[in-house]
């Protein structure tokens, strides 16, 4: 018999990490995790195996689906939209041809077991590009539809992986006689900045919100890279995982869409600034915008429309602004660094 599995990718990364520390400790799930680095070794008790290596190795994919039956599949490996911009080609074959490598396992696995397999597939506020700063400001709570017109690589990535994510749930294949039906169970959240309390994000846009409170707990100056005004959505860690679990229990008959925006609060970075400073009074926070990465923030919303994962799945964060920062970053990210 062979054993059925959930499959993470991008284990190590910051979602990975909450979503395999909640798994392990509340659903006891047997989990094979990927990731082109070593595994934390604080998640990898909760692994019944960790894989090292690339999800452009087919071969390697190939060895896990000749010893699993891979039931569901959290595809977080990605590079993220400002180590993008540094080489945007290597990004598209890890964003788009790493997601298609996996969708086709799905697709395979799911015709060896004769049931869909369910593809949770984070997709970002980066999907988003709006024409400029006042059309931002004028939008007010931007639903799934409507500006998507990314202005980045990895945003560009996000929106065409959802539609590869449509194509094998729905039209795979569509002409040949032997057509699989229902092979594929994917499902996307359009994430908004993620902060969480026990890891620092890499290589994003959104990453001056979880760098400014780190930064800060650790007594380290920073000079944030976007103007007091920049304005983004964001939410908490747990929310982030709650999410993913919640929308991959939600029957698929209550869904009428394939890809959700979830958010929580929208504070501008000047904001942010006196959130971090009520907690450490002497921390050292400055302003010196880099405008690139500035243009890249005014061309995502500052706040999206989560009526339709509130609707379908019942979708409503913990966490709201005050409550992220009071029960959840200050205390763990305060505990964290004092160790
Ligand atoms: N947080 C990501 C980034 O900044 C967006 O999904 O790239």
């Amino acid at each position: 018999m062979r054993k059925e599995v959930v499959l993470i990718t991008g284990a190590n990364g910051e979602i990975g990490h909450g979503l395999i520390e909640y798994l392990g400790e509340t659903c006891g799930m047997q989990i094979v995790a990927i990731d082109v680095v070593p595994l934390d070794e604080s998640i990898r008790k909760y692994c019944v195996r960790f894989v090292q290596g690339d999800i452009l190795d087919g071969m390697l994919l190939g060895r896990l689906v000749a010893e699993y039956d891979i039931r569901t599949i959290y595809h977080l490996a990605s590079i993220l939209s400002t180590k993008a911009e540094y080489n945007p080609e290597a990004a598209h074959r890890v964003n788009v041809e790493g997601t298609l490598n996996l969708l086709r396992l799905a697709n395979e696995q799911a015709q060896w077991q004769g049931q869909p397999v369910k593809f949770l597939y984070p997709s970002s506020i980066a999907a988003y590009g709006l024409p400029s700063l006042e059309v931002k400001n004028s939008a007010g709570k931007v639903k799934e539809q409507d500006f998507c017109n990314p202005t980045t690589m990895y945003g560009i990535n996000k929106l065409y992986c959802e539609h590869l994510g449509r194509y094998y749930s729905n039209h795979y294949r569509q002409l040949a006689a032997d057509r699989a039906r229902n092979s594929l169970d994917f499902r996307a959240i359009r994430f908004p900045g993620l902060i969480s309390a026990q890891t620092v994000p890499t290589g994003g846009t959104s990453d001056y919100g979880p760098e400014m409170l780190h930064a800060a707990a650790q007594g380290i100056p920073y000079a944030c890279f976007v103007r007091p005004d920049a304005r983004l959505p964001f939410m908490a860690m747990p929310d982030a995982v709650k999410a993913l679990i919640e929308l991959e229990a939600a029957p698929r008959e209550k869904l009428s869409q394939l890809v959700y925006n979830v958010t929580s609060f929208s504070p501008s970075a000047a904001e942010l600034r006196e959130i971090v400073l009520g907690a450490f009074p002497g921390a050292e926070i400055t302003f010196a915008p880099h405008a690139a990465r500035q243009g890249i923030v005014d061309s995502w919303p500052a706040d999206v429309d989560d009526s339709a994962a509130r609707r379908d799945w019942g979708w409503k964060p913990d966490y709201d602004q005050e409550r992220a920062f009071k029960e959840y970053l200050l205390p763990a990210i305060i505990q964290r660094y004092q160790k």
